[in-house]
């Protein structure tokens, strides 16, 4: 779906529908690398329609894995992607550079399958990739015997010599699932073991997706600091068929625009419901929305199922550092939250300063240009509650996450609201201003019926 590339968002007093959100972003990046390194052939039902996983697909097809897409048999579901897998270790020099384009899990996962291959290959991205640290992979997987360099800044292009590595013990500073991704997949083609001690629990969809392929992965310690994780080098990967659940950050700017305006009532269905990303939930039922999670499934050891949510009076909400790793992606939207009734705070969450843009300071600054009150500092955000936004004209910073939170935002303010450089939505969720439209009117005829 092509996306214009500036867009106006109306108000819309309330939102209301059932819908379908997209494939999981990063359970589709692992169960694609995953496929190319296993024996046979993987079959995906529900790949994420956005570039950064079409990212993915293009690296390892460069790399030698067979890719090919056909029509769903499901209507309006997402081509089938079959892939046949070269093997551990067996994937191919590239005859150029892998371009990762917005995808920094493509770059910083793909590093680490790589780095067992004893071949030299240049990894780039687009102006935001090129601007983000790839430190955090390189020290790890130079430890394991990988040569890895980067310009200035540790910033891609990202070459890496690969060689036969040897596991680690590896315990990050900083929480991060594609890191302890990419030391994850390095080691599955190391020689010995390779254990990650997590300085906070992240995602593990990686970890579900090795036991899906049929390695053998110990967890042990309950989610938080000290999580470990260990593995065993040398395993063989077994391709299968496999199904992507709905991906929760998607879902959650449809599920935040619910919380946030009265009368509001969305039911998203087959979404992708594993602990280590439900953080926002738990979140915005402290906010006082009315939620309602339900796992009805698990598609390849992850949990499915239906999530609604209604608005209630909003309160003010903090959000402490411990919270932040378990919803890093929903803090944007989490800041849209804040015009709506209950101010929002968020502390501990530097990171965000490094992801797709400087979303600290890109998110005060396009919901200040909308009217909002609001303040940004080293390591968060304020939005305070009682400004109503105007609307009127932000930009989307090459952020995909920034474009759907301003839209999010939009709904609540007394004007219109041109957003431009909309059309990075494409890069997670091309069909989200359809979406968002729908469950408008949605809520639109639901106030019309009284
Ligand atoms: C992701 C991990 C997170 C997240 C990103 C996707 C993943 O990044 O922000 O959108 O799929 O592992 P970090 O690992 O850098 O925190």
């Amino acid at each position: 779906m092509r996306v214009a590339d500036h867009m106006t968002v109306s108000p819309a007093p309330r939102v209301a529908g059932v819908l379908r959100v997209p494939g999981d972003k990063s359970i589709s990046h692992r169960y694609a690398l995953l496929a190319a390194i296993a024996d046979g052939r993987s079959t995906i039902a529900h790949y994420a329609p956005g570039a950064d996983c079409a990212s993915t697909l293009d690296c390892i097809a460069a790399l030698g894995a067979i890719v090919s897409r056909t029509p769903a048999s499901v209507p309006g579901e997402a081509p089938l992607v079959t892939i046949d897998g070269r093997g551990v270790r067996g994937l191919r020099p590239a005859a150029g550079a892998l371009d990762c384009g917005n995808s920094g899990s493509t770059m910083r996962m793909l590093a680490g399958v790589v780095a067992a291959h004893p071949f030299l290959k240049t990894l780039i991205g687009d102006a935001s990739l090129s601007r983000r640290p790839m430190r955090r992979i390189m020290a790890p997987l130079a430890a394991m015997g990988a040569v890895l360099t980067a310009g200035p800044g540790d910033r891609p292009p990202l070459t890496i010599q690969g060689a036969d590595l040897t596991g680690i013990h590896f315990a990050p500073d900083t929480p991060s699932a594609q890191v302890k991704s990419a030391v994850l997949l390095a080691g599955l083609q190391a020689q010995g073991e390779t254990v990650v001690v997590e300085p906070a629990s992240t995602r593990d969809h990686t970890e579900r997706a090795l036991a899906t392929f049929g390695a053998a992965v110990t967890v042990a310690g309950p989610p938080g600091a000290g999580h470990r994780i260990t593995l065993a080098g040398g395993q063989r990967l077994a391709g299968g068929d496999l199904r992507v659940p709905g991906d929760l950050s998607s879902a959650a700017f449809l599920a935040v625009a619910a919380a946030a305006l009265p009368g509001s009532d969305v039911t998203l269905t087959d979404v992708g419901l594993n602990p280590s990303r439900t953080g926002l939930l738990a979140v915005l039922a402290r906010a006082g929305a009315r939620i309602d999670a339900s796992i009805d499934d698990h598609w390849n050891g992850e949990p499915v199922g239906r999530l609604r949510v209604r608005h209630g009076t909003l309160r003010d909400l903090e959000i402490a550092p411990e919270e932040v790793p378990e919803i890093i992606d929903e803090l944007p939207v989490l800041g849209a939250l804040g015009v709506f009734g209950g101010s929002v705070s968020v502390t501990g969450a530097g990171e965000l300063r490094v992801k797709e843009s400087d979303r600290i300071a890109e998110l005060v600054a396009g919901l200040r240009a909308m009217g909002a009150d609001a303040d940004e500092r080293p390591d968060g955000f304020t939005i305070r509650r009682g400004a109503r936004l105007t609307g009127g004209l932000v930009h989307a910073r090459h952020d995909h996450r920034l474009a759907m939170a301003f839209a999010v935002a939009a709904l609540g303010a007394t004007g219109p609201t041109r957003i431009d450089g909309a059309g990075v939505v494409a890069v997670s969720y091309p069909a989200f201003f359809a979406d968002l439209d729908r469950l408008a009117a949605g809520g639109a005829a639901a106030g019309a019926r009284g």
